[in-house]
């Protein structure tokens, strides 16, 4: 807050109370003009700190105050006298606050108390278009008594105090939503993308798996307090900071991988795209081209889902399944064969959904056929969905 040479100084103290009530920290700033008008000490005492001047300024100090100051999320001119608007618009930067508002990132919003005649002066208006056209807002000024006495009325009179902290307020960004860390001390495995199964050193089967699924489910096991393994075939996405990333390419790698990591573990969430099957025999040398068609013989991989299902050793399990068909008793009968707590059933078919993409339209399905459709939504809802459904399946 930045506290201009104005009568209206004196309701600085009232819109500082006001923003601290509501959680916002504020630096305050005094031009030399202000200090005129209001003390210094009925300014910290509102503020909760020392208010920052001239004096400030120019006291030996590491950094340059205006830098620092103007870090603000915003700035509020409260009080804002012609002389204030002049210099921040002829881009002055001869005093603390007139530096800082040359640096200031954020939005500011000037509310100016002055004469009427003052204010309507041409001069006085070219400066508010400059600095409204700079995006800058404006509050004020309002019709009403102005003066030591209440001797003058008219457009001039600063905005209440109530108003000034309401409309600084909405300046604000969004404060971080603070997520719950309710995952606090569990353990998840989680598996991503597609696995690789070649046939020779440069052929390969797969499926076009992102991962983006399984990497949302882990990111936000994470951010809520969890400690998470993520093993993951090839995709094109970085490493998520806070969790152990395994990188794996085949479906025998990711079965011992996950078994490894699965000890211990409060849930495993299988999103892999597995492949159901490996080429019998691969090849060590690159194989040559034929005339005519080849036949390849595959073996079934081993079910990583149902061989967890199968111990289960007190964890909660979790996989995905796409259906082109039948979609939920065949993820119904799936759950039930392999043991799984419940599957989140998606559809290759619905268009920006499943692999690739952002978003993802799901049906929870459970091993005794009951199920529940989900919204299209992110994948990151998606996962944040699937963790409070294990949370309560825990508690
Ligand atoms: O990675 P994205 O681009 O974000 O796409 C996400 C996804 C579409 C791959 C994901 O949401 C998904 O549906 N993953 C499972 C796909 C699949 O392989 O379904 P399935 O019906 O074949 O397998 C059922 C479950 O058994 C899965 O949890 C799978 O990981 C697991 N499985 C399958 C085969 C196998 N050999 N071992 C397994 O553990």
């Amino acid at each position: 807050m930045i506290v201009g040479g104005s009568m209206a100084a004196v309701k600085a103290p009232s819109v500082l109370r006001r923003l601290r009530e509501r959680g916002a920290q504020v630096q305050v700033i005094a031009t030399a003009a202000a200090l005129e008008f209001i003390t210094e000490l009925s300014l910290a005492t509102a503020a909760g700190g020392r208010v920052a001047t001239e004096a400030t300024w120019f006291a030996a100090r590491p950094d340059a105050q205006h830098l620092t100051l103007a870090r603000a999320d915003a700035a509020v001119v409260v009080g804002a006298s012609a002389d204030l608007l002049a210099r921040a618009a002829g881009g002055h930067a001869g005093d603390l606050a007139a530096a800082t508002l040359l640096s200031v990132a954020g939005p500011v919003l000037w509310v100016p108390a002055m004469n009427e005649r003052m204010w309507h002066h041409p001069a006085v208006q070219a400066n508010a278009a400059a600095l409204r056209g700079w995006g800058h807002t404006f509050l004020g000024p309002e019709v009403g008594a102005f003066g030591t006495l209440g001797e003058g009325r008219g457009l001039g009179r600063m905005a209440e105090p109530e108003d000034i902290a309401a409309a600084t307020l909405a300046l604000l960004p969004p404060a971080p939503a603070v997520r719950a860390q309710d995952l606090a001390g569990w353990r998840v495995v989680v598996s991503a993308g597609p696995t690789r199964e070649y046939l020779d050193p440069v052929r390969f089967i797969s499926n076009p798996s992102s991962g983006k699924m399984g990497y949302a489910v882990a990111e936000e096991a994470r951010d809520r307090g969890a400690d998470v393994t993520l093993v993951s075939g090839p995709v094109q996405l970085p490493p998520p900071a806070g969790v152990r990333t395994v990188p794996i390419e085949s479906a025998l790698e990711l079965r011992d991988a996950v078994l490894d990591a699965a000890r211990g573990a409060d849930l495993v969430v299988m999103t892999a795209a597995v492949a159901d099957y490996r080429a019998a025999e691969q090849a060590q040398e690159k194989q040559a081209k034929v005339a005519g068609d080849v036949t390849v013989h595959l073996t079934p991989n081993p079910d990583i889902l149902a061989e967890l299902g199968r111990e289960k050793a007190g964890r909660l399990l979790v996989g995905f399944a796409m259906e082109t068909h039948a979609g939920i008793e065949r993820a119904a009968a799936k759950a039930a064969r392999k043991n799984a707590d419940f599957i989140l059933l998606n559809y290759p078919t619905r268009e920006g959904t499943g692999f690739g993409g952002d978003d993802n339209e799901v049906t929870l399905v459970r091993p005794d056929g009951t199920s529940e459709a989900w919204p299209r939504t992110s994948k990151r809802e998606v996962a944040r969905r699937l963790l409070d459904e294990a949370r309560q399946l825990r508690d």
